[in-house]
């Protein structure tokens, strides 16, 4: 799992996680599964990695996430990167729902821990995770069966998915857009409301782009080749010229903010708030 250099995410964040990670129960983790195997089900054949995403050793791990190991230390390492708590954190996503989704779209879903969260809270809900990585996908698919819940997992491209238009009520993204260049970030929103159908939901929750830009060594030590880029843009903009309205950004403890946009009827800016269920408040 180690790049060969020593980067900053060694020096610091990963040489004070190393005491709190049970490396035994990693090492058991990674060797009860067929990893290749697994893995191939997901792989799609004559598929192409774009350029900045596997050229990039994300969170100073060599092979970003096309890598078991990567799959295997992403959740005993996050539980420890999002605080107060990671669980309260991710909760963030279900707060600004205020639909009843019956088709739900879980974009970079990674492990499958936003993914899971939302079909405990929507059983009812059909509910798809997509994301680039096979081994991201084996991990989420073991613990979504662990826990008895049908998810369809599947790879593909947030920013060009396949899937059909007007095709989901709500699509989730947490903790992707720090990782995707800015252009690409701007263009996955434009696939989310391709996907949506009119009413439907885009909630994203990440890094709060006002507080890394007051805070450049926090973006440092996590080793995030997109981050600096993505601290200086505003996700609530790249949503309105996306074509969403009703678009709120609210922070979420002062590290993190979700932001949240409606699909709004053809010709109309805004949506009135009868046209979507009640729900949470969003404020
Ligand atoms: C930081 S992780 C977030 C995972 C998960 N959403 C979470 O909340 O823990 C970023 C994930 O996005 C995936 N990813 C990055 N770029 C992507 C893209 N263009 N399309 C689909 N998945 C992407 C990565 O493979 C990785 O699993």
């Amino acid at each position: 799992m180690a790049t060969g250099q020593t980067t900053l995410w060694d020096r610091f964040l990963g040489s004070m996680l190393d005491p709190l990670l049970d490396r035994e129960a990693m090492k058991r983790q990674f060797e009860r599964i067929d990893w290749q195997m697994e893995a191939d089900r997901f792989r799609r054949p004559g598929w192409v990695y774009p350029e900045y995403y596997r050229s990039q050793n994300f969170h100073g791990i060599e092979g970003g996430y096309l890598n078991a190991g990567a799959a295997v230390s992403y959740d005993p390492i996050t539980q420890y990167v999002l605080p107060p708590n990671e669980g309260w954190v991710r909760e963030g996503v279900i707060e600004a729902v205020r639909s009843q989704p019956r088709r739900i779209l879980d974009l970079g879903c990674g492990t499958g821990s936003t993914t899971l969260l939302l079909k405990r809270r929507f059983p009812e809900a059909k509910v798809v995770g997509l994301d680039l990585s096979p081994y991201m996908l084996v991990m989420a698919r073991h613990k979504a069966t662990g826990e008895g819940l049908q998810i369809d997992w599947r790879q593909g491209m947030a920013e060009d998915t396949g899937l059909e238009e007007n095709s989901f009520d709500l699509i989730s993204l947490s903790l992707l857009f720090h990782e995707t260049p800015p252009a690409v970030s701007q263009e996955i929103l434009r696939e989310c409301f391709r996907l949506l159908r009119v009413g439907g939901e885009v909630v994203v929750l990440d890094g709060n782009q006002a507080s890394l830009r007051q805070t450049p060594w926090l973006m440092e030590v996590f080793e995030e080749p997109y981050i600096a880029e993505y601290a200086q843009e505003d996700v609530g903009d790249w949503m309105r010229q996306a074509g969403f309205a009703t678009v709120e950004t609210r922070t979420h403890w002062w590290i993190h903010q979700v932001t949240r946009g409606v699909k709004p009827i053809p010709g109309q800016e805004w949506i009135e708030e009868e046209s979507v269920s009640e729900g949470m408040v969003f404020a």
